[in-house]
């Protein structure tokens, strides 16, 4: 047992056990989300102690030197004082604006607010009062839209996807995190090709990315590959709204299959669609698998890892799993 000093309380934290478990196992309403060290949404402030520098991975370097942590990812091993943060150090106001039904299971939200944004990142999203979160990646770029849009998968009775797409109405107050995550365009990368591999809502981030592509390599090759489970994939009407101002943009959408294969029809795409990989820049976003299986196609085709950029969705329904990173 390692003591743990928390809002003027001592508690025990079990040597297997990390510190966000510890707290909410204490009956305190610790902010969390992933579990996994990705959200940044369960940060604590270390008031002494020594600590794991896992406990402060992907934190920014100030919010590392100021002695912030991810308590998910910590497991003391010495005495710690720790204390919260005020949600309105780290969440701004939002107001859903508009929401859109693509699919049977996606929704395209539109959310006003002060944030700016990279493209390629991702928010976290808070429901007033509550004590999780759920990240999603942004779809457009803050240079051209003064609205965040996320595209939104339905989960039946999922925490807070329900909520979004069934339960919450227009003009309704949400809290946003962020934004987050280092998926992006590099500039660095001068070849005029780009091919964009999604799994699913992996395609929101990829779009904002291509737009920001277009801003600087006007013109540029783009072409989408996309996977889903469902046979119309909400995406399609989002590329084909896109294809009516960039018409030089690509796409075509393939379905995931078994377990045993689940991406042959993209993989076989791939192959059929470029006898060689060499000078493109990939982008890939999706599950750990899908990005894991993109990546061996696309380095089978030519591409060096370097020109294969990816995102990991975390799956936030699988606590304690170890993180990947998005996508
Ligand atoms: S980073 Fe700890 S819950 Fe997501």
């Amino acid at each position: 047992m390692t003591k743990i000093l928390f809002k003027g309380a001592s508690l025990d934290c079990g040597a297997d056990q990390n510190l966000l478990d510890c707290l909410l196992d204490s009956g305190y309403a610790l902010p969390h989300g992933c579990r996994a060290g990705a959200c940044q949404s369960c940060l604590l402030q270390l008031k002494s102690g020594n600590i794991d520098k896992s406990a402060q991975t992907g934190l920014s370097i100030p919010d590392r030197n100021r002695g912030l942590l991810l308590a998910c990812q910590c497991y003391p091993t010495e005495t710690l004082e720790v204390s919260p943060i005020a949600a309105s150090a780290l969440r701004t106001n939002a107001t859903l604006i508009s929401r859109e039904q693509l699919s049977e299971s996606v929704y395209v939200l539109k959310l006003s607010s002060r944030i700016t944004w990279k493209a390629g990142q991702y928010i976290n999203l808070w429901l007033p009062g509550k004590e999780q979160t759920r990240s999603y990646s942004i779809a457009n770029l803050a240079s051209e839209d003064l609205y965040a849009e996320l595209h939104v998968r339905r989960h039946p009775g999922g925490y807070l996807s329900e909520a979004l797409t069934q339960e919450i109405n227009l003009g309704d107050s949400l809290q946003i995190q962020g934004p987050l995550g280092e998926f992006g365009h590099r500039s660095e990368l001068l070849d005029d090709k780009f091919l964009m591999l999604a799994e699913g809502t992996g395609l929101a981030p990829l779009l904002a990315i291509a737009r920001e592509i277009e801003g600087g390599l006007p013109g540029s090759q783009v072409d989408f590959l996309c996977t889903s489970r469902s046979h119309n994939y909400y995406g399609q009407p989002v590329l084909a709204q896109a294809r009516e101002r960039f018409s030089h943009w690509q796409y075509e959408s393939y379905r995931s299959g078994n377990d045993e294969a689940p991406y042959e029809e993209i993989t076989q795409g791939i192959r059929q669609r470029f006898a060689s990989l060499r000078g493109h820049n990939i982008y890939v976003c999706g599950s750990e698998e899908f990005v894991s299986a993109m990546k061996r196609c696309c380095f089978l085709a030519g591409a060096p890892s370097s020109q294969i950029i990816c995102e990991t969705f975390v799956d936030f329904t699988a606590p304690g799993q170890s993180r990947a990173q998005p996508m």
